[in-house]
């Protein structure tokens, strides 16, 4: 976009100061801005009735039982937020190997979609698909002989996507980064007569770990810890999460999920991958989210809660960061609160 630039006339006839001067002329000039209608909020979800439950790593946030979870979207379609999405903490009494839990029409997710769709039309619901909240190793796949083994887990992330489908879901969110699954699903979905449903993929999903509030708040840390898998350390998802060195094959895998019937494409983290986020948006112009990830989000509040830095400055600049980069939308736990502040 270079080729748009002006030069300025050398100083004093250029004071680039002067459109700073006052808030007005600020907001004139502004090139971008951060609304409501640009969050997805991420919800944890848990078992029961009139239960909360905080997340200790991630400071105000909480999981909600599903009447809660109503009350929270009836709330977040007050503050003009577009759209939730949803995470479970299965019981560990449900998870086994072969992940039963995660296509079950009557699983904490699915009786939440229904829930909502029922109760708060007006929302949006998106809802991920991995393994790891059903599965006793922590994985998104299933893990056979050390390995996380791609095709078996792609037919059983068929399964799940086609029983959120049932239920209601607008938004289906595959986050393992399984080969093929964006097709397998597309396809499934078609044959199945839900030709409506959109796919937003976690198409450039890197191995990181800014992700570790997130696995307490689900449940999946310590299985995750605990797995012995053959190439990567433990706790590590390296063999199927992308590797933070690389961006090239972020649009490799942006080409190849938009091609098998993605309709949006996600990348995440998000702050330290602004870079993606912007060679993303500029190479394909398709609807581009970034996912503002737990561990960010823990950083913000864990260094404002020492009074360390400015929580509520951080949290909007860190929000607006992502529209500069081109991003639609952003996938955040800031969501209410932010909305809240923008007047929504
Ligand atoms: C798992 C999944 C993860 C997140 C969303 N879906 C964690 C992981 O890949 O280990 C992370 C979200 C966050 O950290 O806020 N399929």
């Amino acid at each position: 976009m270079a080729e748009r630039f002006h030069t300025p006339p050398p100083f004093p006839a250029a004071r680039l100061r002067r459109a700073r001067r006052t808030a007005p002329l600020r907001a004139l000039v502004r090139e971008t801005g951060l609304s409501p209608e640009d969050l997805i909020w991420p919800l944890f979800l848990l078992e029961g009735e009139g239960r909360r439950e905080a997340v200790e790593s991630m400071p105000g946030v909480e999981r909600l039982s599903i009447d809660l979870a109503v009350e929270a979207a009836r709330a977040a379609v007050g503050l003009g937020i577009p759209a939730i999405c949803l995470f479970p903490k299965t019981d560990p009494a449900k998870k086994s190997d072969a992940c039963e839990e995660a296509w079950s029409p009557d699983n904490l997710t699915n009786r939440a979609i229904r829930a909502l769709k029922a109760e708060v039309p007006e929302i949006a619901v998106m809802t991920d698909i991995a393994l790891d909240p059903y599965n006793p190793a922590g994985h998104d796949g299933y893990l056979k002989g050390g390995e996380i083994v791609n095709d078996e887990t792609v037919e059983a992330l068929v399964k799940m996507a086609l029983a959120q489908a049932e239920a209601g879901a607008d938004i289906l969110g595959p986050s393992d980064m399984m080969d093929g699954r964006i097709g397998a699903i597309r396809g499934a979905l078609e044959e199945a007569g839900h030709r409506d449903v959109l796919i937003l993929s976690y198409a450039a999903k890197y191995a990181s770990a800014f992700y570790g509030p997130f696995r307490d708040a689900v449940g999946a840390r310590a299985a995750l810890e605990g797995a012995e898998i053959k190439g990567a350390a433990k706790g590590d998802k390296s063999t199927y999460q992308m590797d933070p060195a690389n961006s090239d094959e972020a649009l490799r895998l942006v080409a190849r999920d938009l091609a098998e019937g993605a309709d949006m494409v996600m990348v995440k983290p998000g702050m330290p991958y602004l870079d993606v986020c912007r060679r993303v948006k500029e190479a394909f112009g398709v609807p581009t989210f970034a996912y503002q990830v737990s561990g960010e989000y823990a950083m913000i509040e864990g260094a404002a809660a020492r009074g360390w830095i400015d929580g509520e400055r951080a949290m909007l600049e860190s929000l607006l960061a992502f529209k500069r980069a081109g991003c639609n939308g952003i996938l955040t736990y800031y969501a209410p609160r932010v909305a809240r502040l923008l007047g929504g």
